[in-house]
């Protein structure tokens, strides 16, 4: 357990990098199971999510070595092809690890991941997907349990763009014999990353950021160096702050047009922002303008900058309405942003935001990642001390969080217990 505790209200103020993005590194980690060599990746994020899955890794037998934000996989040897309920339970984007070993080994048993805090978070598109592959699964005791001789090229319609299901279908495809079409595909950045990485190791990856995604199998992958994509959450997370706090931010190292939707929302908020094209600069003063907002699969307003926004409109104005199409569970934050003065009431998958003049500081608890960012950002705009307890949620998704906190001019200090 740590607390953070954080004196406000501080405006945010000066440069800011940016990491690698969690979301493709953990996919990339997951992929690199399936290139029997080493595969190199660069600009990888010291958080401890990148940490459990080099774990998760090591445990099916595989090499690794991190060096800086160096990342070296060596699968060269066949990995073993179960990931206990242990591995999984800790992190749960290792449910990725599937649909490489199902491609690589013919067999794949994955403890079935458990709901999170965020809501429970099914895998059925995953596996339905990958039957109409002409894999075969049955689940006893808590394991999903998966056989394919070899995985065949299928048409895939997806009922819903899941990131995931998308993530599966397109790595389990580059092997698969024939070609693979996944409709309805997610086309989030990370997607584009992963298929472009895919692609340097061999791969026939087409229409990867488009809703119809082709993949014609290969034989096999082969090693290959990728450097990962800027993180365009934690972009957004920062991004968010500088409106939030009054504050003046630069966002360095970043791909703009991945969260164009989000500096859209911030002008609408009457920040002023300047894109240059690795960099982007947000200014505010002021409260904030009231606005409707609603989270959608990208190019949407994304699901995990909901917290940071709904920290912004708490202070807008006037009222706000922001809709949760994603993750139905991602409003449990709200009673902790009450108790430093928000005025948020939860209605189903909407929450009515009244606007107050301004947060004060409050004990508060941070119930996940990116809910525990906006906390965060909640205390460096609040007036007085805000205490944060969090059980490591920031660290598995942020890289250097109170550091680069800390260069934007926040007072933040960190005890441990
Ligand atoms: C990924 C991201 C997460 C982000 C989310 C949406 C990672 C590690 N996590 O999560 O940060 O918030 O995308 O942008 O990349 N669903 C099903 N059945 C399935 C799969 C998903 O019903 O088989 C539902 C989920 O319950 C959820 C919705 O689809 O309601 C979206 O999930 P999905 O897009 O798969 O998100 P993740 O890949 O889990």
């Amino acid at each position: 357990m740590k607390t953070y505790v954080v004196q406000g209200p501080t405006p945010l103020k000066g440069d800011v990098p940016i990491s690698g993005a969690k979301n493709a590194t953990l996919k990339l980690m997951a992929a690199a199971l399936m290139v029997p060599g080493e595969v190199v990746l660069e600009r990888v994020p010291r958080i401890s999510d990148v940490s459990l899955m080099c774990e998760v890794l090591e445990r099916l037998g595989v090499e690794v070595a991190f060096e800086g934000s160096t990342l070296r996989i060596d699968a060269t040897n066949e990995p073993k092809n179960e990931a206990t309920y242990e591995l999984v339970s800790k992190i749960r984007a290792s449910i990725q690890v599937l649909g490489p070993l199902l491609a690589r080994l013919g067999s794949a048993r994955v403890s079935m991941p458990g709901g999170d805090a965020i809501g429970s978070r099914p895998i059925d598109l995953h596996l339905r997907g990958l039957e109409r592959m002409g894999a075969e699964f049955s689940s006893e005791h808590g394991y999903v349990e998966g056989v394919a001789a070899r995985l065949t090229g299928a048409r895939v319609l997806l009922e819903f763009p899941s990131v995931g299901a998308t993530e599966t279908l397109l790595m389990a495809g580059t092997t698969a014999e024939g070609t693979t079409t996944i409709d309805n595909a997610a086309r989030e950045p990370e997607i584009q990353d992963l298929a472009q990485f895919l692609n340097e190791a061999g791969a026939r990856v087409l229409g990867a950021g488009t809703n119809t995604i082709t993949i014609e199998g290969v034989a096999k992958l082969h090693p290959a160096r990728h450097v990962v994509l800027p993180d365009r959450i934690e972009a957004g997370t920062y991004a968010i702050g500088a409106a939030a706090t009054g504050g003046d931010v630069t966002l360095r190292d970043i791909r703009p047009g991945d969260m164009e939707l989000v500096l859209q929302k911030l002008e609408d908020s009457g920040a002023e922002v300047t894109r240059e094209t690795d960099s982007v600069r947000i200014r505010a003063t002021g409260r904030p303008a009231p606005m409707d907002l609603v989270t959608l699969p990208y190019p949407g307003f994304p699901t995990d900058l909901q917290p940071p926004m709904m920290v912004l409109l708490a202070q807008a104005t006037g009222p706000s309405i922001l809709t949760e199409n994603v993750f139905e569970a991602r409003f449990i934050f709200v009673d902790e942003l009450n108790r430093m003065g928000a005025q948020v009431r939860v209605e189903g998958h909407h929450a009515v935001i009244k606007g107050v003049e301004r947060l004060t500081g409050a004990p508060v608890r941070a119930p996940d990642i990116r809910a525990g960012a906006a906390l965060m950002l909640g205390g460096l705009s609040a007036h007085g001390e805000t205490r944060i307890h969090d059980e490591g949620h920031i660290e598995r998704g942020y890289e250097d969080f109170v550091a680069k906190l800390e260069g934007l001019g926040a007072v933040v200090s960190v005890t441990e217990g």
